[in-house]
C-alpha cells in the first residue's frame, strides 16, 4: 500500500538564502506516527510546511495517497488529505472550544457529515467533549492543544502534521498530548510528529528519523533509535539511567 504522503528528494529554503532542506526523503506509511527529530533550526518546521504545501519545494516530488501533488499550495493539499497543526498555540481564547473546533470544518459543505465528525473528534478526545462551550483561553496548554488535534481531524484527513505539540507543556501535559497522538493514529490517522523533545516523541513512534544537514540521515524503527547508544549521546540528550534493581 502507497504510503499516505511522501517527500521525495525535496530542496526548500526561504528567499535567495541557501536551501533549509538539501534532498530530504521521508514517507509516513498508513496507520503508523514517523517521527523527525533534530535540534532548533534543523529544519523540521520546514519539513511540515513543505508537506501542506505552505513552502512551495524548489525542487523534489510530493506525493500523496500515492498521487502526484508537487506544488500545490494549502488549500489543495487540506483536500488532499493533509492537515497541519502549527508549532505554538493557535486556538481562539475567544472562543469556545466548539467554535474553535468547527474552523477545522469550514471547507465542508455537508451538514451531516460536519455532525458525524464532531461526534467523532469528541469521542476521540474527552476533554474537548467535557469542555465544549468553555471559552478555549480557559483552558491548559494540554487541552488547548487537543482541541487543536480535534479541529484539525475535522476534515478526516490521511496524515496530520504535527510541530512540536510538546511545546511548553510540564511532563503530565506532555504525556496525555503524546496518548492522544496515539488515539489519532489507532482511530486511523496517519500522523508525521516533528519534536525537539527527542527521547519522549521516539518512545510515541513506530519510525523515527534524524534530520541533519537538511536530510534524514538515519531512520529506522524508533525503538532500535532509542535503543543506539550512539543516537542517544549526540542527539538523546545521553542515555537513560539504567533502572534500578
Ligand atoms: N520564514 C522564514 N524566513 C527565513 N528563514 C526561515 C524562515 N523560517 C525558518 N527559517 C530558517 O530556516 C531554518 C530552519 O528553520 P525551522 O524549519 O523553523 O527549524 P526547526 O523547526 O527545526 O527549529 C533556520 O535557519 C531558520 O532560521
Ligand atoms: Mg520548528
Amino acid at each position: 500500500m502507497a504510503s499516505e504522503i511522501e517527500l521525495l528528494d525535496v530542496q526548500a529554503g526561504y528567499g535567495r538564502a541557501a536551501p533549509v532542506l538539501r534532498g530530504l526523503t521521508v514517507e509516513v506509511p498508513a496507520g503508523t506516527i514517523v517521527c523527525l527529530v533534530g535540534p532548533n533550526g534543523a529544519g523540521k518546521s520546514t519539513v511540515l510546511k513543505v508537506a501542506s504545501g505552505l513552502l512551495a519545494p524548489r525542487s523534489g516530488t510530493i506525493r500523496v495517497g500515492g498521487v502526484e501533488v508537487t506544488g500545490q499550495g494549502p488549500q489543495r493539499m487540506l483536500a488532499s488529505g493533509v492537515a497541519h497543526v502549527l508549532q505554538g498555540h493557535s486556538v481562539f481564547a475567544e472562543m469556545t472550544v466548539a467554535e474553535n473546533v468547527l474552523l477545522g470544518a469550514y471547507t465542508i459543505k455537508d451538514k451531516a457529515r460536519v455532525a458525524a465528525r464532531t461526534e467523532f473528534v469528541r469521542d476521540l478526545f474527552p476533554v474537548v467533549a467535557e469542555r465544549w462551550d468553555t471559552l478555549a483561553g480557559l483552558l491548559s496548554g494540554g487541552q488547548q492543544k487537543q482541541v487543536e488535534f480535534a479541529r484539525s481531524l475535522m476534515v478526516d484527513p490521511k496524515v496530520v502534521l504535527l510541530d512540536e505539540p510538546s511545546m511548553g507543556l510540564d511532563p503530565k501535559a506532555t504525556s496525555t498530548v503524546f496518548e492522544q497522538v496515539v488515539r489519532m493514529r489507532d482511530a486511523g490517522t496517519a500522523v508525521l510528529l516533528v519534536e525537539q523533545n527527542a527521547r519522549r516523541a521516539l518512545e510515541t513512534a513506530d519510525i523515527g528519523c534524524v534530520l541533519d544537514l537538511g536530510r534524514v540521515h538515519i531512520s529506522g524503527p524508533a525503538a532500535d533509535l532509542l535503543a543506539d547508544p550512539q543516537l542517544a549521546d549526540l542527539y538523546l540528550g545521553g542515555r537513560p539511567a539504567e533502572p534500578r534493581p
